[in-house]
């Protein structure tokens, strides 16, 4: 039985009080605390990152010498240094809480996930290095397990997680954290690209 929906569960709290934008920073911080995908001096690209949870977590990871950059339909506000607004790639990590306005129509609500998880798998295999990772959330159920084997195949190494923080929420969300892309699965992206070879200040 899934649990009933809190909007001001212990996470929701524990975010309060700890200063973060989001209960989602949590998700994030787990993923982050079992396989180590960001680190000191990275280069972070993060999908739907209002209002900032995952920004905040990704900067911290980072550090002054990183740089995260958020991008989302809607604003988000000012974030401290290193979360920066300018384009550059390679990109070390890319994450991807992107979640669509829910209809309340699951099988709508599954398939408009898949979409932007879809997008944002693409997105990854042209900006992300060769040692690169995407952390991607998507719903369980419809199209689930084909999306899985497709990550599976453009990705060496990929991982079902489901952070206590969705648990507690009773959601069916889970994120795939996707590790080592595959050569063939980059070619022609140009994603062995120098840092910072294709940056433009001010995006
Ligand atoms: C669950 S929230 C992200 C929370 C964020 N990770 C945090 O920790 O603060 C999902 C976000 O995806 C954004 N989103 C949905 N579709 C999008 C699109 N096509 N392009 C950019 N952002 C999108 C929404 O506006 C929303 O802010």
């Amino acid at each position: 039985m899934p649990k009933p929906y809190d909007p001001r569960d212990r996470f929701y709290q524990k975010a309060k009080k700890e200063g973060f934008r989001a209960r989602s920073a949590f998700k994030l911080d787990e993923i982050q605390r079992r396989f180590h995908i960001l680190r000191p001096g990275g280069r972070v690209l993060d999908l739907g990152a209002a209002p900032g949870g995952w920004c905040q977590i990704a900067a911290r990871e980072v550090g002054p010498k990183g740089f995260v950059l958020g991008i989302d339909l809607e604003p988000i506000p000012a974030l401290p240094p290193p979360a920066r607004t300018w384009v550059a790639f390679p990109y070390d990590a890319v994450l991807s809480d992107l979640a669509p306005r829910t209809s309340g129509i699951h099988g709508v609500d599954e398939a408009r996930s898949l979409e932007l998880a879809g997008r944002a798998l693409s997105l990854a295999l042209q900006v992300l290095k060769p040692s690169g990772a995407l952390v991607v959330k998507v719903f369980m159920g419809g199209d689930f397990e084909e999306f899985l084997r497709t990550c599976r195949r453009a990705f060496r190494a990929v991982r079902v997680v489901r952070p206590e923080a969705s648990v507690a929420r009773g959601s069916k969300e889970v994120y795939l954290v996707c590790q080592d892309p595959r050569p063939e699965s980059q070619a022609g992206f140009g994603s062995s690209a120098e840092p910072g070879s294709a940056s433009k200040q001010g995006a």
